[in-house]
């Protein structure tokens, strides 16, 4: 890790480590600065928090909100829950990932756009729904992600 991370990863820590169930908020909270969990700081946390890294480790896979690679500078999610799917998300997932040139969990060759599947962003009202840098943003059809994707500058 390096010192940016570790100092994350510290003052995550020492705020949290006392709250009851603390670890799911102390990686939520190393997630939101770094924009991902590093593997190497498993064993930080582990220590912390009286846990063995195998629990550690599973908590962090178990959630598909966890990354545990840094992201592009852009993180593009992808609804795949029900009220989405019913509304034509899968086709959306097609034309997004064509466009991008990527899959779910993988970041475009520029660094620019990390591409993920996320399951209900709580906007099933205005499906199909992506969000773009945690902004929700709904009733997707193939133009207007395409307005979405350009505007954070995605070349083609
Ligand atoms: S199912 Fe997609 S936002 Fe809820």
């Amino acid at each position: 890790m390096d010192s940016e991370s570790s100092r994350s990863v510290d003052d995550a820590l020492t705020r949290l480590k006392d709250v009851p169930g603390g670890l799911l908020p102390i990686l939520h909270a190393i997630q939101d600065v770094l924009g991902y969990v590093p593997p190497d700081a498993v064993p930080t946390i582990a220590k912390a928090l009286n846990l063995s890294r195998a629990e550690v480790h599973g908590v962090v896979s178990f959630y598909h909100h966890f990354r545990t690679e840094k992201p592009g500078r852009h993180v593009l999610e992808v609804c795949r829950a029900e009220a989405c799917q019913s509304m034509g998300a899968d086709q959306l997932a097609v034309r997004i990932r064509e466009r991008l040139g990527v899959d779910f969990h993988q970041t475009t060759a520029d660094g620019n756009v990390t591409l993920q599947p996320v399951y209900c962003l709580g906007n099933c009202a205005c499906a199909p729904s992506v969000a773009l840098d945690g902004e929700p943003h709904g009733r997707m059809t193939a133009e207007r992600v395409e307005a979405l994707i350009a505007s954070v500058g995605a070349s083609r």
